[in-house]
């Protein structure tokens, strides 16, 4: 007999709001991402296209509800020169690739594609400035020119290419892994470079939300300085970057993992709790008041590239190891949602960790877009305080918490419970006190398959996919139920 997980509703705060942005997704100028994946062409006559954007993908984020887009990188983020991008499409300039594959990129979708994208989601973009090999002019005009309403040389320039109002773009970051690819900084250099872009960076009514290039997972010295350099009325977000990855030297396969190798791709997922409570402990000896949010603007699982692919192009497959991985990650996001306002999942379609997969005219949605779709509930609820005691999941002498959970309740008084177990091979039996709280019905949805490694493929796009669950049973405050092992469940209290 297995031992009881309990999770307990408590009377912490409820002032706490789940920041819809916590589900962001993130759309680089890398492989197949943007195009091929989101972008196809205004000439293509074989697959149905809006603007030259796949009619399929855009259904299928849209359904998703997702609130924010970063674009156009990561480290292309750096190596992007705006102005390359905007204007007739056959007069663009070619660069190269240099991070992805060394490939050639015309800049057929550029600034007015994108946000026009945005708009069509009912997203937020999340633009990324060029600070490595940008200039200070360069980003400022950006701003200018997507934001500004009255005349200037940039909304007039906005408006030649055919876009009278501005977007009003609020999300920005000022770099990207200034650490590494965007510039190879130091925290000390990197915070006095911050401060001069951010500084030139018009606010023109939109309330922009500015976002310092953060920390490389453990690298706490990179969050400290930067909290203690940068004054607090140039910066609204501090990012943080973490992969779940078993070894940079040897990512292992995306499907034909070992037991081993799913053990330490799961427990370099669960570093992300230290992680945002160490970067937040640090944040608030600064910050108190919280004003400063953490944007863990890329996290995900990293493994090898589908073989006979570019290993520039990081196409990988996705299998229920990503799905209780995205489960486990969104429920930490969750449960620290008083400081941690902002992520995205790296990345949108064809790369890491994607929601979405194509190949020609073809489309699936992988078991992380189930889990995302699943947890749209939490968007913009307000969290309800746990307290979890959870079997372990083991591995010779390591251990980590086979189950996680985060509640929220909507403005219209619905709780939603989401749940996550890890353990590939056990169920897990749930007990859910849920306190001073009654309700009349409880629903759900499970997702999981037969074997861990099942994954949708072009043949069978559907093999995966959330079904109903109405196995827990509700009496008085107390709820009951089974998770089976390597599995997702979303509850519906009302
Ligand atoms: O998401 C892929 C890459 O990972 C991004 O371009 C970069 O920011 C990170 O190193």
């Amino acid at each position: 007999a297995w031992a009881q997980n309990v999770v307990k509703f408590t009377a912490g705060p409820d002032t706490i709001v789940i920041n819809k942005h916590i589900y962001g997704h993130f759309a680089e100028h890398l492989g197949r991402c943007i195009y091929d994946g989101l972008y196809v062409g205004e000439d293509n006559k074989t697959l149905a296209n809006t603007d030259g954007v796949r009619n399929d993908v855009i259904a299928a984020l849209k359904n998703l509800h997702i609130p924010n887009l970063r674009w156009p990188g990561g480290c292309f983020a750096d190596t992007y020169h705006w102005k390359d991008g905007i204007g007739p499409k056959d007069k663009r300039p070619s660069i190269v690739n240099t991070w992805w594959g060394g490939v050639t990129e015309n800049n057929s979708f550029g600034t007015h594609d994108f946000l026009n994208l945005c708009e069509r989601l009912g997203a937020e973009p999340y633009l990324a400035g060029n600070v490595g090999s940008g200039e200070v002019q360069e980003l400022a005009d950006w701003v200018q020119y997507v934001n500004f309403d009255g005349k200037s040389p940039m909304s007039d320039l906005r408006r030649t290419n055919g876009r009278e109002k501005p977007w009003k773009v609020k999300f920005w970051g000022v770099g990207n892994e200034a650490w590494g690819c965007g510039g190879n900084m130091t925290p000390d250099y990197y915070a006095d470079v911050y401060r001069r872009y951010a500084t030139f960076m018009a606010d023109n009514g939109v309330g922009l939300f500015r976002i310092a290039s953060g920390a490389n997972s453990a690298d706490y010295n990179w969050t400290e300085t930067l909290m203690k350099k940068i004054p607090h009325g140039l910066i609204q977000g501090i990012a943080l970057h973490h992969y779940a990855v078993i070894n940079w030297g040897k990512k292992g396969s995306s499907t034909m993992y070992t037991d081993e190798e799913y053990f330490k791709t799961m427990q370099s997922a669960w570093f992300m709790n230290e992680l945002v409570e160490k970067h937040a402990a640090i944040m608030d000896k600064y910050d108190p008041e919280k004003k400063i949010a953490l944007v863990v603007d890329e996290w995900g699982g990293w493994y090898d590239v589908e073989p006979g692919t570019n290993p520039g192009f990081l196409y990988q497959q996705n299998t229920m190891r990503d799905a209780v991985l995205a489960g486990m990650t969104l429920n930490i996001f969750n449960n620290h949602a008083d400081r941690v306002r902002m992520a995205n999942l790296a990345q949108t379609v064809n790369v890491l960790q994607a929601v979405i997969l194509t190949e020609g005219d073809k489309m699936l949605m992988t078991p992380t877009y189930h889990v995302l779709e699943m947890y749209k509930i939490h968007q913009d609820a307000k969290l309800i305080p746990i307290q979890l005691t959870s079997n372990d999941l083991t591995f010779g002498q390591e251990k980590i918490p086979a189950v996680s959970a985060a509640a929220s309740i909507t403005t219209n008084g619905k709780t939603h419970v989401s749940l996550v177990n890890i353990d590939p091979k056990k169920e897990q039996k749930i007990t859910i006190d849920l306190a001073d709280k009654r309700y009349g019905t409880v629903h759900g949805r499970l997702l999981t398959s037969k074997k861990l490694r099942d994954f949708n493929s072009f043949e069978k796009p559907a093999y995966i996919k959330p079904r109903e669950f109405n196995e827990a049973q509700l009496k008085g405050n107390q709820l009951s139920l089974n998770l089976p092992p390597f599995s997702v469940v979303v509850l519906t209290l009302e």
